[in-house]
């Protein structure tokens, strides 16, 4: 790797000469009485220096008989091809001339080239004041006649000019580009189109801003040329405050460049627009990987969409000295039983993360760049630069690389699907996988044939993609046959994510089961692993390779990351270290499965080798995550540690809840134990366990449910609350004997800090943490009904004898709107009644929680997780009927569940719902996770909210909280 950092040095030096250090400012004073090598541009130009030109001491340049715009005053060739240059002048225009932009330009013509105008610094310049136009200027192609002049968008206007300073920059990536405004012009920033900038009085420091109008699309505004300014493998911090115009009521506003490369322009976004408030700064900050040779580069901002004006204000851009990767640490690659790979891009290869990714993967998926928008972005246009460079990169460091993908939903073309009957779109579909295939022959060694097709919401588990729609079953047969028949060595996978998940991981074994059957040449399953910190648990992951085991493939994990949200909404500014030590035993427990799994599993491939690069900065929002091994320094995380040695991680605490009430201790498990979830205790060998507890007034009741399939005379569970240890044997009283181990139930002195320990000969597993004691969980029944209940919000007799429940547990304000609920089921639905007392109604604000209405909770697996599962629902109905639905980030799973009617009666008014539950058999004694909200809207402002019994204010984005419905006879 260092020759690789070495050579991307060496073609950086001989790009940019390096000038001796601090090589001398070029100043044009005019001190001397003479023109200093200035002289006329355009027939008819005069070019004279005399003192009523100057700006300071005695001598400036005047310039008259201008006929034409680009008319001026010129100097041959101060620049040095390679050497960036800050180019400052003062112009003034003689008395009575009207204001016109002056500018600055280059002229060159390259070797071989059309000659090239380039601007360096403009201004309105006025015969009031002198006006400082300032910018920066280097060029690197082998160039001739280089001219720098002064122009005038006046053709005829008379100008002064005094006090040009060229200073070259020591090394022009390395130096920093700041704009303050403060010198009352636009600095170096010019318009993208036909945007007006004018420097201003709003600020968001000192005195001056720049003021932008006139913006002709989103795209348009002010724009910096950093051509030079950034070297090609170097990272760079970039900032921006903005703010917007008087009239601007919101607004999103980002920082995006343009670069060119042979001519073709592409567009990155260094930060997605993002929220303005009316009023407010607002931070644009991010950073920047230069990784393409480029003849063009500007940064520049724009909106999301919209023209409206804004203010901008101290900018900065700065290099980011990178921190040497870690030497003195073991590879990844050489610490686990299997192929370690990370996906990668394009500006992953280059400097210290390309040094990164060799040094601990040998493994690698390039993460966009084989991809159909990628690969074949026109029908029977292929492009492989990109990706023949990450297969060269890849092979280069002995990395076996995973293609990933022949046939996808996302990221394909239009025309794939454009009038295509089925046959066109299989002949389509046949010639591009046979032309990936084929040319990657013996250097692809796995190809994800064909991603995401599973969707275990459809009776037959596949997802209506328009593969699908068009093409049904036969677009992925034909995937395989003919990936198979262009590399038959390669090995071919489907791939999918949430396959950890059991109604998924059982439509995908169903499919996959399917195609074997048939003979269709599927040789493995990829697992993606997109997790999160909190779910699903390792053991999950666990049963999934377990499941696919018995269909003798091989196995992959393809895509694995562990975001630190559990939800699509929350962002840390900064991310707390606990978290991140609380990946790192994640990651631990996730090796765990995939070592003691090893005979099954071929490769585990980390989606991005570091932090900053992760796919989960901007998806499905922009956040800040930190989903990998290494940070956005490239130095080892817990998360790394986790992986490689686990005993360097800090220990573990975790809380654990402990709601009010009391069970028998008699090795039985109560209903009470059902309405949460059990802790897991992590798998060491066979045995695992999960823990739970309740406080009481006589106490701290706990449970073990341990798996352990082997009874020993020493199996036991020790219990420490508060430095007391209790041990439970098999044969203890309050011990059971269960299907696949034991149960263990005491009642021990009420205590916080508690470590459940459970033994097995030799070996060991642990939960410690503090219990908090809580409020009871509440419960309710639905009873069940022969006939399903009118939806019409009229409490008919169906209704009579079902318990009712009330919201009381404010979660805004201490008083306002109420109900009474009711639920009751039938069928494969649950039925919901409210009556709710509120007799003023509005709806007239525009978010459907600040309406009067109420909220209907349903977690069919009463899951109880923080963040929702796909078929966890939150379903809300106004006061006059209105529905809205919310869940995972786009709700697919469950938008379509609800029906619901509401009347308005004296008082208040009255909901009827019918939430269908496909995802579980309903039946006698299920239970679901349950919660009903009630929101008192006082003209367009949400004045409270009142839950039955999530205390928290997150039942949003959290079913943690939720009571529980059991499903009753
Ligand atoms: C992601 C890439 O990492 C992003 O750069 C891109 O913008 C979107 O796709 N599942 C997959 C991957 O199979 O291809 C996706 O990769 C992440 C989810």
């Amino acid at each position: 790797m260092r020759t690789l950092r070495a050579l991307v040095v060496a073609a950086l030096l001989c790009l940019l000469p390096v000038l001796p250090a601090h090589a001398a400012d070029l100043t044009y004073d005019f001190e001397d009485g003479t023109a200093q090598g200035w002289g006329p541009r355009g027939d008819g130009v005069t070019v004279t220096v005399t003192p009523d030109a100057a700006r300071t001491g005695s001598g400036g340049l005047a310039v008259s008989g201008r006929t034409a715009t680009w008319h001026g005053a010129s100097i041959t060739g101060p620049f040095v091809r390679g050497v960036g240059y800050t180019v400052t002048a003062y112009a003034r225009l003689v008395a009575g001339q009207p204001a016109s932009t002056v500018a600055m330009t280059v002229q060159r013509t390259p070797t071989g080239g059309e000659t090239t105008y380039e601007r360096v610094a403009a201004a309105t310049v006025t015969d009031g004041e002198w006006v400082r136009l300032s910018g920066s200027y280097l060029f690197t192609a082998e160039s001739s006649d280089v001219q720098l002049y002064v122009e005038s968008s006046d053709a005829t206007s008379r100008y002064l000019l005094d006090d040009i300073v060229l200073s070259p920059l020591g090394d022009p990536t390395r130096e920093p580009i700041t704009s303050d405004f403060e010198d009352g012009t636009a600095q170096d920033w010019s318009p993208r189109a036909a945007a007006v900038l004018e420097n201003g009085a709003t600020a968001h420091a000192g005195t001056r801003g720049l003021t932008v109008t006139g913006r002709s699309a989103s795209w348009d505004g002010p724009a910096l040329n950093v051509l030079g300014r950034m070297a090609k493998g170097d990272k760079y911090a970039l900032s921006a405050w903005v703010r917007l115009g008087p009239d601007t009521a919101s607004g999103r506003l980002g920082l995006s460049i343009e670069r060119r490369t042979g001519g073709t322009p592409s567009y990155e976004r260094v930060v997605a627009p993002k929220d303005v408030p009316a009023g407010e700064w607002v931070q644009l900050s991010g950073t920047y990987t230069l990784a393409y040779d480029v003849e063009f580069l500007s940064l520049y901002i724009e909106s999301e969409t919209g023209t409206f004006p804004f203010h901008l204000d101290d900018f900065t851009l700065t290099y980011v000295e990178p921190k040497p990767v870690q030497t003195d640490i073991p590879s990844v690659k050489d610490k686990v039983p299997f192929t370690m790979g990370s996906a990668l891009t394009r500006p992953d290869t280059l400097g210290v993360h390309g040094e990164l990714l060799a040094r601990h993967f040998n493994g690698a998926t390039p993460g966009n760049e084989l991809k159909w928008d990628a690969t074949e972005p026109r029908e029977g246009e292929f492009t492989f630069t990109d990706g023949d460079y990450l297969v060269d990169f890849a092979t280069g460091h002995g990395m076996t690389v995973r293609g990933h993908t022949l046939a996808w939903h996302s990221q394909t073309p239009d025309w794939v699907f454009e009038g295509a009957t089925k046959e066109v779109l299989l002949q389509r579909l046949e010639r591009h996988v046979r032309t990936l295939v084929t040319r990657y022959k013996g250097r692809i060694a796995v190809w994800d044939v064909v991603n995401e097709v599973v969707d275990e919401n459809q009776p037959d588990g596949l997802r209506r993609s328009k593969w699908y729609e068009i093409a049904g079953l036969d677009f992925i047969r034909t995937a395989f046959r003919v990936a198979h028949e262009a590399d038959p060595d390669a090995k071919l996978f489907i791939n999918d994510y949430n396959t950890e998940f059991p109604r998924k991981r059982e439509a995908l074994y169903k499919l996959v089961q399917q195609l074997k059957s048939e003979g269709v040449p599927i040789h493995g399953v990829g697992h993606q692993l997109h997790l999160n910190i909190e779910h699903p648990a390792a053991a999950e992951v666990e049963a999934t390779i377990e499941r696919f085991a018995t269909l003798g493939l091989d196995q992959q994990v393809t895509e694995l990351d562990v975001s630190i949200y559990t939800d699509f909404v929350s962002t840390y500014d900064t991310i707390p270290p606990e978290l991140l030590v609380q990946q790192g035993h994640r990651y631990k427990e996730l090796f765990d499965v995939f070592r003691r799994q090893a005979a099954r599993l071929s490769s585990v491939t980390v989606w991005g080798e570091s932090d900053d690069v992760s796919w989960l900065r901007s998806w499905p929002i922009t956040r800040l995550n930190a989903p990998l091994l290494f940070d956005d320094d490239l130095q080892a995380k817990p998360a790394y540690w986790g992986v490689v040695d686990p005993a360097e991680l800090a220990p573990l605490v975790r809380e654990l809840e402990a709601p009010a009430a009391a069970v028998k201790v008699d090795g039985k498990r109560d209903l009470e134990w059902d309405l949460l979830p059990d802790a897991p205790l992590a798998r060491v060998g066979d045995v695992s366990a999960g823990f739970q507890a309740r406080s009481s007034s006589a106490g701290l009741y706990v449970l073990a449910e341990v798996t352990d399939p082997v009874v020993n005379a020493d199996d036991r569970v020790t219990f420490t609350v508060d430095g007391r240890t209790r041990a439970l044997g098999r044969t203890s009283p309050g011990v059971r004997r269960t299907a696949t181990g034991y149960r263990a139930e005491a009642l021990l002195p009420t205590g916080a800090d508690v470590q459940v320990t459970v033994h097995d000969r030799g070996s060991r597993t642990s939960w410690t943490g503090t219990v908090t004691p809580i409020p009871a969980v509440k419960r309710t029944t639905a009873p069940h009904r022969a006939t399903s209940p009118v939806l019409d919000g009229a409490v008919d007799r169906l209704w009579s004898g079902v318990p009712e429940i009330r919201t009381g547990t404010w979660i805004q304000g201490t008083s306002g709107a109420t109900a009474k609920v009711r639920a009751l089921w039938s069928g494969s639905t649950l039925y919901v009644l409210a009556q709710v007392t509120d007799p003023a109604l509005s709806e007239s604000s525009a978010n459907p929680w600040e309406q009067d209405s109420v909220e209907i909770f349903v977690d069919p697996g009463n899951g109880k997780t923080k963040g929702y599962e796909d078929d966890d629902g939150q379903y809300r109905v106004s006061f006059t009927g209105r529905v809205t639905v919310g869940g995972t980030f786009d709700a697919v799973g469950v938008k379509d569940n609800v029906r619901a009617a509401a009347v308005a009666v004296p008082g208040g008014y009255v909901v009827e719902a019918a939430v269908a539950m496909p995802t579980v058999t309903l039946g006698e004694g299920v239970l679901a996770g349950f919660d009903v909200q009630v929101n008192d809207a006082t003209g367009a402002a949400r004045t409270s909210a009142v839950t039955w019994n999530d205390a928290t204010g997150r039942s949003y984005l959290d079913t943690s909280h939720w009571g529980v419905v059991l499903l009753g006879r």
